[in-house]
């Protein structure tokens, strides 16, 4: 690679060994992508912050580095392990909630933003189209590459870490224009109304794109930001797609020829996606119900109050959404319309990223392609696909009679 003087000072020690071990991790996934330079980034999203991910290995990690620097760029942080100021009352255990409070407590020293999110785009970081940036979390990278238009590769902890101590990346994968382009030609021949349908097309194209860049036309109707927000998590569950276009509505798919060479189409019709939603249909008793993966926007939790609003739920049902957006439901009344109805709202992390497996849950109901995909082999959940407005009626009644 060809480092500037200023990156050959820092690989040098002369910034402080924590930015010479960061470089250094820097420069070898660029040798090892075969990256020509670095790239000045803006900002970083961090991954792996919830001590279910990071154990012990990587709180003491953050904490070796707390010690010695702190970060270059700003960097919010992903979902973590608790509700950080309803642990207690929520019944997260101590020992665990311990251990994550010191590791968010490390990242903190080192200037970290306390966002505790999968939709930091909800939250104020929102890059512009072209920007370099290092970003984790699997939903919002596909998310910040493909509606945003920003440029990440899938960061882990560690090289997000060593991104925001040094404030650069290697230039390889999607920061180059060459790898932006689509492998695979969706052709939408049904009309996306919901959520869930967004993420029904987003579990069938990432399954068969894999890592590859999917393109999707034929897509009728404008998609809302929540629409958006389904299908980025869908895409990168099934498969790990961390890149799409939709002609017409995502910034650099103008048209289908601009993204994507001459090719035959893969149908996604009527059949195709009653499959998908078949692989996940679920009836019965219904314990445990969750909206908010990723995290709810302020749209959706208002949805929610509006149809829990003078009602009582028999089932758990945690609505996950950041400490950023449950402020505003708080002042809108929807927090305690919803708190009224037995429901929770549950902020910063999510029944993933949580050590939800204690509670026993048996059947669970969610709107979210991604919790779907996760659930079976997480904790044995038998789980079920639905509308968000379905998710609300099974919490009520505590049963589901498996309406598709
Ligand atoms: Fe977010 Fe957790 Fe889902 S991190 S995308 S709510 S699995």
């Amino acid at each position: 690679m060809i480092l500037t003087d200023e990156e050959k000072r820092m690989l040098d020690g002369q910034y402080g060994d924590l930015v010479r071990k960061s470089m250094k991790i820097l420069v070898a996934l660029g040798e090892i992508y075969g990256a020509e330079k670095m790239l000045d980034i803006n900002n970083v999203h961090s991954p792996g912050v919830s001590y279910r991910v990071a154990g012990d290995a990587g709180l003491n990690f953050v904490k070796d580095a707390s010690v010695a620097g702190r970060f270059e760029v700003p960097v919010t942080l992903n979902t973590i392990g608790i509700d950080s100021e309803n642990w207690e009352e929520l019944g997260f255990p101590r020992c665990f909630a311990l251990k994550q409070l010191e590791l968010l407590q490390a990242y903190h020293t080192m200037g970290a933003i306390s966002t505790y999110t999968c939709t930091p785009y909800l939250v104020g970081n929102i890059p512009l189209r072209g920007e370099h940036v290092a970003w984790g979390e699997s939903s919002a990278i596909a998310f910040v590459n493909s509606v945003l238009g920003a440029r990440t590769n899938r960061e882990g902890g560690p090289s997000a870490l060593a991104a925001g101590i040094t404030g650069k990346v290697p230039a390889y994968g999607y920061h180059l224009d060459e790898n932006r382009k689509g492998k695979y030609l969706f052709k939408v021949d049904i009309d996306l109304k919901t959520d869930r349908d967004f993420a029904v097309l987003g579990y069938f194209a990432g399954k068969i794109a894999g890592t590859d860049v999917p393109v999707f036309e034929g897509i009728k109707r404008r998609p809302t930001l929540e629409n958006l927000k389904a299908l980025s998590a869908a895409v990168a569950s099934s498969g790990a797609v961390a890149l799409y276009h939709i002609v017409g509505v995502t910034p650099e798919a103008p048209t289908t020829e601009a993204v994507i060479g001459k090719q035959e189409p893969i149908r996604f019709g009527k059949k195709e996606y009653e499959e998908v939603v078949a692989k996940f249909s679920l009836e019965g008793d219904i314990d445990f119900v969750v909206t908010g993966c990723p995290h709810c926007s302020i749209n959706e939790v208002r949805r929610v109050a509006q149809l829990l609003a003078g009602k009582k739920v028999k089932a758990d049902f945690w609505i996950c959404t950041s400490r950023q957006v449950k402020t505003l439901a708080d002042k809108m009344g929807y927090t305690e319309i919803i708190r009224e109805a037995g429901a929770q709202i549950v902020c910063d992390t999510c029944p993933v990223l949580a050590p939800t497996s204690s509670k026993g849950y048996k059947k669970l109901v969610t709107n979210s392609a991604k919790l779907a995909h996760y659930a079976p082999g997480l904790w044995n959940l038998k789980t079920g696909l639905i509308e968000i407005e379905d998710c609300v009626e099974a919490a009520i009644k505590g049963y589901w009679g498996g309406k598709v």
